[in-house]
């Protein structure tokens, strides 16, 4: 917004705050505030502490992050009793973001926080620090399943429509859900074991990636994608999990536990311990890269018919968003390119930064629940932080009973 300064004879841009002020006065409908619904997110559900402050409109008025990773890559994964300190030491970065927006706590219209699933002792610490603050400023507050937030995310970036499907990888998540609404999610699989993230990171550490010169300081999933690209994936063949059945779950456990034996064999073939880079490495993070890529687009693609065959997703203008850390990986995503053009759908995912966790996210789901007039709470008794908690109602059973064949597309990436 520019304002002509009448004395100067110049344009210039206000602060955000007087924007604020301004649009806050005025009140069209009385009781009502115009244009200003401001919210204040914060996740602290795994191992990133993160907080916004978005605008109704979508805009982000300001924003901190603080992310675990390097800690906890140098002890090779997350200890919740670790991740609870590092967030207690980074919490009051809330009040970075809320600096950054210059936007006072008493304008919020309301606070937002992830309170499920996540890390107990993690989620505990966002909670905790966000009930001291709707108390202190009298601010209603919205819990956030951490799941939906994802979800939502691409109707703050992109104009997207309800329903559509999503498809939400990461090292903690591996879910697809058709999005009918704001809070209304049906599941139509997961993974009945770990999530592709997490396997990737596994796969990495097991391949010593980190001692690679290349992939020192990336996350697994990162360092599998740049290795696999100086690899040749047919010079190993790992199969796909779970091809006879049809349903839309997931599992990668199994195949983790089939390409580290297929390192023990090579790190024997090759007369190396353990602990030092196969000369193999970049093959094998090739082929394990190129059969995760499958599994997940044959079990989407399941999906996407399956919400075609009953009418739950339009003919034509059909979303598939896709998002978490893993959705960063370009070959996974030209997977499901092929996918989607094979079923006349389009691909959307956010911006990486937005893929994985922040702040924004959980803003942008209490803005949504604050317009759809759902789950904003004005007494916060007795609420509690949930570590498990599915997201909406489980159908992955009808999916499995429709058994639904795929057709063979052809994965050439
Ligand atoms: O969403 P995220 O930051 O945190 C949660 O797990 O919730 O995702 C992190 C995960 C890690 O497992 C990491 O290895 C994986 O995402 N990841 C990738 C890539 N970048 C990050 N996996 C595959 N390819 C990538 N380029
Ligand atoms: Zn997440």
């Amino acid at each position: 917004m520019l304002i002509l300064n009448k004395t100067a004879g110049v344009f210039f841009k206000p602060s955000r705050r007087k924007i604020y002020a301004f649009l806050g006065s005025f009140h069209f409908h009385p009781g009502k505030l115009f244009l200003h619904k401001l919210v204040l997110g914060i996740e602290t559900s795994c191992d990133d502490t993160a907080a916004a402050v978005v605008d109704e409109a979508g805009n982000v008025l300001g924003e901190a992050i603080h992310s675990q990773t390097e800690v906890h890559l140098k002890t090779g994964g997350i200890i919740p009793p670790v991740a609870q300190q590092l967030h207690r030491e980074n919490i009051q970065r809330v009040q970075e973001a809320l600096s950054a927006s210059e936007v006072s706590p008493s304008e919020l219209s309301a606070i937002a926080t992830t309170i499920k699933p996540g890390l107990a002792l993690s989620l505990g610490v966002g909670l905790s620090f966000s009930l001291q603050l709707v108390d202190q400023f009298k601010k209603p507050f919205i819990p956030i399943h951490h799941m939906e937030a994802h979800a939502l995310t691409i109707r703050l970036t992109n104009k997207v429509e309800f329903p559509f499907l999503v498809l939400l990888i990461s090292g903690g998540h591996c879910l697809l859900a058709l999005v009918r609404g704001v809070s209304d999610f049906l599941l139509l699989g997961k993974s009945l074991d770990i999530a592709p993230g997490d396997m990737l990171d596994k796969v990495a550490r097991r391949l010593s990636l980190i001692k690679h010169p290349e992939c020192s300081t990336m996350s697994g999933g990162k360092a599998i994608e740049h290795l696999a690209k100086q690899g040749n994936r047919l010079h190993f063949d790992f199969q796909p999990p779970m091809q006879r059945a049809k349903n839309c779950d997931f599992s990668f456990s199994g195949l983790q536990h089939v390409i580290d034996k297929m390192i023990m064999q090579k790190e024997k073939e090759e007369g190396i311990e353990q602990g030092q880079v196969l000369s193999s490495a970049a093959d094998i993070a090739a082929a394990a890269q190129h059969t995760v890529a499958c599994h997940i687009a044959k079990r989407t693609h399941r999906a996407l018919l399956f919400c075609k065959q009953r009418g739950f997703l339009r003919q034509s203008n059909t979303v598939l968003v896709v998002s978490g850390g893993v959705a960063s990986n370009l070959y996974i995503r030209k997977a499901l390119e092929i996918v989607t053009s094979a079923t006349q759908c389009t691909l959307l995912c956010p911006p990486p930064r937005l893929c994985t966790d922040n702040g924004v996210m959980i803003a942008w789901n209490g803005v949504e629940r604050l317009r759809a007039g759902l789950g904003i709470l004005h007494n916060t008794e007795g609420i509690r932080y949930e570590p498990k908690c599915p997201l909406g109602v489980d159908i992955s059973k009808e999916v499995g009973e429709a058994a639904i064949k795929v057709p063979r597309l052809k994965m050439k990436i």
